[in-house]
């Protein structure tokens, strides 16, 4: 079965579910493909939905993991420089209050070792990572990788071959589990017993402030805020103890979780959680424009593309990020009206972008080349690509900001 549909929340397990947001049917945004293998795209539903329970916001329709993160996948974290400082950053703040040298360090989803990499040499690191190609790329760099999705089963083998951790962190991954449950019993049994578990994901108060629905596809299943993670981790005796809010991917909430302890929450929980109260995330009325909102940009940006089109003026994409891919298909957006998409990641460049089919290619191609439009579809580095490109657009190339609402600078 590549496709299945949940009739319950993932965290609280009520059935308390509204639609909150429908973006229609579209392939996977990893999925990458080429002329011989269009036939074989398949389509989902992408449909959000809220509990009226533990305010979880979230899929119900889940594509089987096989089909997202089979072995090849196209997303390498470190082919964004941005992001590479990012868990450079990260994995100081980490060494500083929470790991020791020496200590275990294991990372769910470790992707080609972005974060990893910079524990290498002073503590034991352990990735976990189910796309072969991508976990080639940290085995490359010396991080030892196990191939697989993260399960109890897993952890038990863990603790026999390495010990307990001190440190598990799961990155812009924590957001793609269905089955919750496994996950954090097995990261319970695996933590020491003053261990903590930290993960980063995209933040439902961001995507809510800022529009940013294109962040909405099949591998993100959960859009967390504090409220249903307190929930969660409370089901297994255990509790966030902080959060801080990050500037990635259009905004994130770094989450810290660890056993049950009695020691103090930190002030961060209490204010975050208060601030998504006001901010009306506790409550269904809050989402009452979500589709209006999205449907605007949508309008918004076709017409501006046609018109420009009707102008023979050219059209380009800048980044294939899996939100481009739900923010060109939304838009029905096809080769006609976006003549190629540029990429940094080796992977996908000579290929379609998944049902729009939009040629990918090197960035090098706009060194010569001067689209009048570009649209940024890595809209989350913006300030990164407009000085990058300030060669481009003093060549008179102007680009088009989608998100949060349509701007051309
Ligand atoms: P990213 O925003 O990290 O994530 P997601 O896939 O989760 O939406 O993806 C950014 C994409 O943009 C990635 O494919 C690399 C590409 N990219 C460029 O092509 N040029 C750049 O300068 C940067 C920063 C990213
Ligand atoms: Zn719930």
């Amino acid at each position: 079965m590549s496709h299945l549909r949940n009739v319950t929340c993932r965290v609280c397990k009520g059935s308390s579910l509204t639609r909150i947001l429908s973006l229609g049917e579209h392939p996977p945004v990893d999925n990458f493909t080429d002329a011989e293998h269009l036939k074989d795209e398949k389509r989902y539903p992408l449909d959000v939905y809220f509990c009226g329970t533990c305010n979880l916001v979230q899929l119900l329709d889940v594509v089987a993991e096989d089909e997202l993160f089979h072995g090849e996948y196209a997303y390498f974290s470190s082919a964004s420089k941005p992001l590479v400082d990012h868990f450079r950053s990260y994995a100081d703040d980490l060494k500083s209050e929470h790991v020791a040298p020496g200590d275990l360090i294991v990372d769910i989803g470790s992707n080609d070792g972005i974060l990893l990499q910079n524990f290498v040499g002073t503590h034991r690191v352990l990735g976990i990572e189910p796309s072969a190609n991508v976990a080639e790329a940290a085995r490359a760099k010396g991080i030892e990788t196990e191939s697989g999705f993260f399960t109890i089963e897993m952890a038990k083998r863990i603790i026999e071959m390495h010990g307990k951790a001190k440190v598990i962190s799961a990155n812009n991954v924590f957001a793609h589990i269905d089955d919750l449950d496994e996950i954090v019993q097995g990261v319970k049994d695996l933590l020491t017993d003053d261990g903590v578990f930290v993960s980063e994901s995209h933040y439902l108060l961001d995507l809510v402030e800022h529009g940013e629905f294109d962040t909405v596809y099949h591998e993100h299943l959960c859009y967390y805020s504090v409220k249903p993670l307190q929930h969660l981790f409370g089901r297994f005796g255990m509790e966030v103890f902080n959060v801080v809010r990050m500037p990635t991917h259009g905004g994130s909430i770094r989450v810290f979780a660890r056993k049950a302890s009695g020691l103090p929450i930190e002030n961060s929980v209490h204010e975050l959680f208060a601030l998504e109260e006001k901010a009306g995330l506790h409550s269904l009325a809050r989402f009452a424009d979500f589709q209006k909102d999205a449907e605007a940009i949508k309008e918004k940006l076709v017409s501006l593309v046609r018109q420009i089109r009707r102008e023979k003026k050219k059209v380009v994409a800048y980044g294939a990020p899996a939100k481009g891919n739900t923010l060109l298909n939304f838009c029905g957006f096809t080769q006609d009206d976006i003549e190629y998409v540029t990429d940094t990641t080796p992977y996908k460049i000579g290929l379609l972008t998944p049902g729009s089919h939009i040629p990918v290619v090197s960035p090098d191609i706009l060194k010569t080349e001067t689209p009048e439009y570009v649209l940024l579809l890595a809209w989350n580095y913006r300030d990164f690509i407009l000085e990058k490109e300030k060669e481009l657009r003093a060549r008179g190339a102007k680009f088009i900001i989608p998100i949060p609402s349509v701007e051309i600078v």
